[in-house]
């Protein structure tokens, strides 16, 4: 069953300079107990896709298609209802959210607020319990409700921002961004505990990351995104193996592999920048950085179609076998 799904989602931000497609026609699904990992470039619409989820986006941005959180439309929703879904059902660790944590209060006030205020029949002693639960399911010692967010390292307030985040035990949650700051070991921890978390508490997981060598090892699932859309998406491991679309190809190549004498300090890269979504380019949006694009490329309109079993790919080329690997 899946715990969010989405339907055909757009999102247009409208400032004085004109519309803003950001996000545009995503279909995307996951499972409770699943965790998904979604990768893309700077500005493709990652951070706008998550805001769709709990309606945190600017009033006059318009939106289409259907957001189903536990079956339920969010897009539907009176503002009540809507208030009650935020992180009772769907939560979210922000972009960045590690420097939100309130500098002059204990760990442990802030973490006992939101369970009062969203569970009305919580005592200061209950909620005490609940605390103790949270930090011990992210892997934090007790003592650390005592202390002051400057006295935790990047990675343990990273656990806060997740302990937070879990507070109303939600059934999905939404993380933007969640290591980017964090060095690499702490990364793995990170990953490998909302990888746990996703499957003791049967929660539906959703990782942003422009970095795809995080998402690599703790994603059942992956959707790569350009420009606003999902241009392809399946089981992480096949994926990864056999990556399809060309954008998929050049942002695996733009990783270097440690040890590779070859490749390390030429990285293959991709020309040119991703296009500002106010002005994008005819056709396949990515045909003017693509390596194999040909003159229908420019006019072409690609849907994800799908490529292989659970795998889905929107490139012309790779209809024609160009994906083989
Ligand atoms: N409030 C807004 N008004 C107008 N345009 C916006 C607004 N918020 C975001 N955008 C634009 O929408 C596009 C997508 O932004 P978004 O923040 O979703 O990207 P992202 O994939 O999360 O990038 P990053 O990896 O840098 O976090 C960008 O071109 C951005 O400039
Ligand atoms: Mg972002």
């Amino acid at each position: 069953m899946a715990v969010l799904e989405m339907r055909d989602v757009s999102l247009t931000y409208h400032p004085e300079e004109g519309p803003v497609p950001a996000v545009r026609g995503v279909n995307l699904s996951v499972a409770a107990g699943e965790v998904i990992g979604v990768a893309g470039e700077s500005g493709c619409g990652k951070s706008t896709l998550i805001s769709t989820v709990l309606r945190l986006y600017p009033k006059n941005a318009t939106v289409e298609g259907e957001v189903l959180v536990d079956g339920e439309n969010v897009f539907d929703m009176k503002w009540n209802r809507m208030r009650a879904v935020r992180w009772g059902e769907a939560a979210v660790v922000f972009q960045g959210a590690l420097h939100s944590l309130n500098p002059i209060q204990r760990i442990g006030k802030q973490l006992i607020e939101p369970i009062l205020v969203h569970d009305k029949g919580a005592t200061e002693a209950s909620a005490l319990k609940r605390v103790r639960e949270l930090l011990e399911q992210v892997g934090l010692p007790l003592r650390h409700a005592d202390a002051y967010p400057h006295q935790l390292s990047g990675g343990q307030k990273q656990r806060i921002m997740i302990a937070l985040a879990l507070t109303c035990d939600p059934k999905v949650l939404l993380c933007d961004e969640p290591t980017t700051a964090l060095d690499v070991m702490v990364q793995a921890q990170i990953l490998d505990l909302l990888k746990g978390i996703a499957r003791d508490r049967q929660m539906g997981v959703l990782i942003i990351s422009h970095d795809l060598s995080v998402l690599s090892t703790n994603c059942d699932r992956i959707a790569i995104m350009y420009a606003g859309r999902v241009v392809e998406q399946g089981g992480a491991t096949e994926l990864f193996q056999h990556p399809a679309h060309p954008y998929t190809r050049a942002l695996m190549g733009a990783f270097p592999t440690i040890g590779d004498t070859e490749s390390r300090y030429s990285p293959s890269g991709l020309p040119g920048d991703p296009p500002f979504p106010g002005d994008l380019p005819s056709g396949c949006a990515f045909h003017p950085r693509c390596p194999i694009a040909t003159e229908e490329c420019k006019s072409v309109n690609v849907v994800l179609e799908q490529i292989g079993p659970g795998r889905e790919a929107a490139c012309i080329h790779v209809e024609k076998g160009v994906s083989a690997s």
